[in-house]
């Protein structure tokens, strides 16, 4: 629920994407939004007022002539009493009257008349997007102030493939949620690892661990909608990528030590989150070991740089970040690895109340005490912990 208490008004344009609104509308609202609709007479010919009415419990705005608040000034009334107006999809037309202050209908009167931050997703045929009035009136939205989203790359409703086309309705959720968010990393640059790390023993199997990777992956996209440039060096997990992060894959400890210690150096802040293998098999086998060639094999283990440590170690290090994953004793193990890693800031959790799960209970200790936070989903963790790291580092 990211947009509790956020009213949205929804603005739909007429272009085919325009179908795409109503599953937007539902996810705006499964974040907690209020959302109002204002449509364009066109927009009607693709997707009918009834079903947002239905998604949204409000009247939807089509025409400037007939509405029902009383006073008569809807476009004044609307834009005063939402956080922002979002519209899409926007069409080309639509693009070039907000740029022009033109107001010839309900939805470009109440974008002129707003006085809250508009938000914008292009949608059309990539001749539209390219051509160069279409490129120059959004260049004057963009200068004007307005957030434009997208538009997205692939194959379009008329069968050409390009640029032009809606983003989908999750990833303008992403842009909306991203734009809500306070700038705390404005400028900062965040080195992130997550997930297991895979030891090869032979061709085929290795030792790892349990470890998810979405804590790490929550941080990540917080970091990300908090204004900072994020590399997630990360372990084999099967999450998608958090949008507008840089993601490096690794498998070893080895790799994923070598591909941090590159960027290190260019860091303000890093943040190790990946359950790193402490051990490592000292020669990893060709072939596949076969269990009829001479008994169980012998494995023989080698330990793993700290790759936490070793960033700590630097000359002029970024302002360091530590997980402390443990079965028993929190407190007292996770102070020690702070202070044996020499990190500011260590956060501490119990794996039996977060590893590999949606939820987690964690505990910040540093240099200025204790900080328990309430159990939460580890998205919501992640917000409080990159409000606790802006105000650290
Ligand atoms: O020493 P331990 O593994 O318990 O410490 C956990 C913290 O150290 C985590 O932040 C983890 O990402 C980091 N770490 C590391 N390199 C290792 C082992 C742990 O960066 N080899």
């Amino acid at each position: 629920m990211e947009l509790q208490g956020k009213k949205i008004l929804l603005g739909v344009t007429g272009g085919v994407a325009a179908y795409k609104a109503a599953e937007l509308t539902r996810q705006l609202i499964k974040q907690g939004a209020q959302v109002y609709v204002a449509m364009t007479e066109a927009a009607t010919h693709f997707v009918g007022p009834v079903t947002f009415q239905a998604l949204t419990g409000h009247n939807v705005y089509c025409k400037q002539w007939e509405h029902d608040v009383s006073n008569g000034m809807a476009h004044i009334d609307l834009t005063r009493m939402v956080d922002c107006i979002l519209i899409a999809p926007a069409t080309a037309n639509c693009i070039a009257k907000l740029a022009n202050g033109i107001a010839d209908d309900l939805l470009s009167s109440l974008v002129l008349a707003r006085d809250c931050p508009l938000l914008v997703a292009p949608a059309m045929n990539k001749q539209m997007w390219q051509a160069a009035p279409t490129q120059r009136n959004v260049a004057q939205l963009r200068a004007d102030g307005v957030t434009i989203l997208g538009p997205g790359v692939g194959e379009q409703a008329c069968g050409e493939i390009g640029a032009g086309r809606m983003l989908e309705p999750a990833e303008i959720l992403e842009g909306v949620l991203s734009f809500f968010t306070p700038k705390l990393l404005a400028g900062k640059r965040v080195l992130m690892t997550a997930g297991p790390t895979f030891e090869s023993i032979d061709a085929v199997r290795g030792i790892t661990n349990l470890s998810s990777g979405r804590m790490g992956y929550a941080l990540a996209l917080a970091a990300a909608r908090a204004g900072a440039s994020v590399t997630l060096v990360s372990g084999p997990v099967s999450l998608p990528t958090p949008a507008g992060v840089e993601r490096i894959d690794v498998k070893s400890a080895s790799d994923m030590h070598a591909a941090v210690m590159a960027r290190a150096t260019d860091a303000n802040i890093f943040i190790g989150v990946a359950a790193v293998a402490d051990y490592r098999v000292a020669e990893m086998a060709e072939h596949k070991l076969k269990k009829d060639e001479g008994g169980p094999p012998a494995i023989q283990l080698i330990e793993n740089p700290d790759i936490l440590a070793e960033v700590a170690a630097l000359p002029k290090p970024p302002f360091c970040v530590g997980f402390a994953a443990e079965s028993r004793n929190l407190e007292e193990y996770a102070q020690k690895k702070r202070l044996k890693k020499k990190i500011p800031l260590i956060v501490g959790n119990l794996i039996q109340e977060g590893f590999g799960g949606e939820d987690n209970r964690v505990v910040l200790f540093d240099d200025h005490g204790v900080h328990p936070l309430a159990p939460a989903s580890k998205s919501a963790l992640a917000r409080q912990l990159i409000e606790h790291i802006a105000r650290s580092c």
